[in-house]
């Protein structure tokens, strides 16, 4: 074991210098990478990147939320965002009176800025590779179950003494390289993050979901957030009494620009790739699963559009929900097409072969061909699992009722009655229902007789249609009717589970539970395992390729420059935006294009037309990144990422150096709204600027 140990962990320390821009890299060792980092204009050190003994850039960053990153601009704990990534908590302060998404939101001073319930913020204390401590007491004659009650047992361990005596911590062991190597990462949490600022969405989410993923943007994606500790600076729920956090590090911002060429590096947390799974897996993402999930979603978003187009406040209500709908659904036509374009699946294939060959004889000889047998297995179960999930279990009424009776039997009815005044705030009946008939149909047209539930089959029957299925149910249901949840009681529980709704929530969840889960969880495990092996192959295989982890929601350091693409045959899309283009796609009769009036006269003032917007590079970020610090040579703030571009959306796979981007938001267009949109040019007195 220790033999193979050493000899994988030597294999994870040579890195050659890259070729293109492709990779994510752990801060910890970006040593490794600190060569080519300067080589192609970088000017830091690996120090002042990541260190555990001073403050270094790693403490400016934090993950926002549960999925977004976020980057720390002041001494007095200003972060800022995406406008997308703060989006719901703004919406949660936002009503028809109070619309802080549509007129965006300014605190004028700190009593004015707005707590946020759920909301955290984790800064890294620090990363540890601790793969020997994770596998001591491992042997190769363990079976993989008892190899992962050994990880289990020894992380739980390293994870109680990491967040002893500390206020706030919080820690993970992860596995990166399929279980080839474990971090330690701790987390200190600050859970009193309150709303300082958001652009109106006529600027935040200019383009909507109509430029989402696609360039050239001119999205003012930022909102701006402070994070407050207690008086001696530690983590502490909300409270008047706590004051503005003072944190190790904050960027200084540069307002020198951008130009072609640049180098820019992004320091953030990219949520999740798959980069080197075998060509069964891209072949099923990019022939089946994309283009049904795709074709799934475009049903819903009509009938979202379609009612939102009628009214304000359904608007209000459904654009939250939209957006995530729309988000994934968009980001998969660039995928699949991408994974088409660049071969992928050939390429894999001729990849796999050659493997075969080299493999013979070594540990690594037929784990291609298990790899293969089991994704044939796993075909109708993830395809059922996958058609459930964007279907049945989309349906918003089913997951009210299930929710409401959860609560209840945990005892805990008044957050049932909470749970269902928030639903309630934001839920368009007509909506549902609708989705509810294309949601069932597409399921019932689409699986084969024994991939559905009997309860299922057995109503399809009896009522003859979707449609009567689903007028049944919701005339009959009495989770349609907020007055009548708020009177129930846990004498109910009973009656909550024969009502109609659970009946088929339950129903579906049943199955899933018996017939789709477990079977997926194993051949999952024996997936994962292959992987293991297969990973450690590719790296014996390809000696000098340079490799980096998969993405897993760990802080990452992508590097690249500025620079423009060509997506088609003639045409060349040059990497910096202008507010010039904003006024072209300005449209007071297209929502996405409406911008406020305020912008409009600030324009025709003149001297606006060369003000930066947006700005892409050739840094490989995916989901999770947004909200990311960009940092030029200097590792000054320059921008903050926001999305890649829709050509490159298949480089959680693939990456693809001609055309995959990341998109930033250009530091300048944020001061620029906060001073001139917002009026809160005050905030410019905490933040530093080097030029
Ligand atoms: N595509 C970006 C990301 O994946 C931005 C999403 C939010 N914007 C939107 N119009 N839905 O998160
Ligand atoms: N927009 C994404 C995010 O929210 C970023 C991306 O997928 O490039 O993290």
């Amino acid at each position: 074991m220790k033999k193979i140990l050493v000899a994988v962990l030597f294999l994870f320390t040579i890195v050659p210098f890259a070729k293109a821009d492709e990779g994510m890299w752990l801060p910890l060792l970006i040593g490794q990478r600190i060569g080519d980092m300067q080589a192609k204009g970088c000017r830091l050190t690996a120090e002042d990147i990541y260190s555990v003994n001073q403050a270094s850039l790693k403490d400016a960053v934090v993950l926002f939320g549960g999925g977004c990153t976020g980057e720390l601009v002041s001494n007095e704990g200003l972060l800022f965002t995406n406008h997308h990534c703060g989006y719901s908590y703004i919406q949660k302060h936002s009503s028809v009176e109070h619309d802080y998404l549509k007129d965006g939101f300014w605190a004028m001073n700190r009593s004015q800025e707005l707590p946020n319930k759920g909301l955290t913020v984790s800064f890294l204390d620090r990363m540890e590779d601790v793969t020997e401590q994770v596998l001591k007491g491992y042997n190769a004659s363990m079976t993989e179950k008892q190899r992962d009650s050994v990880i289990r047992v020894n992380s739980k361990e390293l994870i109680k003494k990491a967040v002893e005596g500390g206020k706030g911590l919080k820690a993970n062991v992860e596995a990166l390289y399929y279980g080839n190597q474990f971090f330690l990462f701790v987390f200190r949490v600050f859970t009193d993050v309150r709303l300082v600022g958001a652009p109106p969405s006529s600027i935040g989410k200019f383009g909507g979901d109509t430029d989402n993923w696609m360039w050239p943007r001119h999205t003012g994606d930022f909102s701006i957030f402070r994070i407050y500790a207690d008086k001696d600076n530690n983590p502490a729920s909300y409270s008047e009494d706590n004051v503005p956090y003072t944190p190790k590090k904050f960027f200084k911002i540069s307002r020198a620009g951008v130009k072609e060429g640049d180098f820019t590096f992004v320091y953030g947390c990219p949520g999740s790739t798959k980069e080197y799974v075998v060509s069964d897996d891209v072949e099923y993402v990019a022939l089946v699963s994309d283009p049904e999930k795709i074709a799934l979603r475009t049903a819903r978003l009509d009938i979202m559009k379609k009612y939102m187009a009628q009214s304000q406040k359904v608007r209000i209500q459904y654009s939250s929900k939209a957006a995530n709908v729309s988000n994934a659904w968009k980001k998969w036509q660039g995928e699949s097409k991408g994974i088409l374009k660049m071969k992928t699946i050939e390429k894999k294939k001729e990849y796999e072969k050659r493997f075969k060959e080299w493999a013979k004889g070594t540990e690594y000889d037929k784990v291609v061909e298990q790899l293969e047998a089991l994704y044939k297995a796993k075909k109708p179960y993830n395809y059922a699992y996958e058609y459930y999930s964007e279907t049945i279990r989309t349906i918003e009424l089913l997951q009210l009722a299930y929710r409401v009776k959860s609560l209840f039997q945990l005892k805990d009815p008044k957050g049932a009655k909470a749970l269902a005044e928030t639903f309630f705030k934001d839920y368009y009946q007509p909506i549902d229902m609708e989705c509810f008939v294309a949601s069932v149909k597409a399921f019932d047209s689409k699986m084969t007789d024994e991939f559905k539930p009997e309860f299922f089959k057995e109503k399809m029957k009896e009522f003859g249609s979707a449609e009567e299925y689903c007028n049944y149910l919701y005339n009959n249901s009495l989770f349609t009717d907020l007055n009548k949840i708020l009177s129930l009681t846990e004498d109910d529980i009973q009656k909550m589970a024969e009502d109609p709704a659970n009946q088929l929530y339950d129903a579906f969840n049943n199955w899933y539970q018996k017939s789709l889960r477990p079977v997926l969880l194993s051949i999952n495990s024996e997936i994962n395992l292959c992987y293991r092996k297969y990973m450690r192959g590719q790296m014996e295989f390809e000696k000098e390729r340079q490799f980096y982890p998969d993405a897993n929601l760990t802080l990452r350091v992508a590097y690249g420059n500025v620079k423009g693409y060509s997506p088609a045959d003639a045409i060349y899309y040059d990497p910096v935006s202008t507010l010039k283009g904003i006024m072209e796609k300005d449209n007071p009769d297209i929502f996405d294009y409406n911008i406020p009036q305020k912008l409009r006269d600030i324009y025709a003032e003149g001297g606006h037309e060369k003000q930066p917007v947006c700005f892409i590079a050739t840094n490989h970020t995916t989901g999770g990144n947004s909200g990311s610090p960009v940092l030029n040579a200097e590792g000054n703030l320059i921008g903050i990422n926001f999305d890649r571009v829709w050509e490159g959306t298949m480089s959680d796979i693939v990456y693809d150096p001609e055309v995959c981007r990341n998109i930033s938001l250009d530091i300048r267009y944020l001061l620029f709204n906060i001073e001139q949109i917002g009026g809160a040019g005050y905030l410019f007195n905490e933040m530093v600027f080097v030029d």
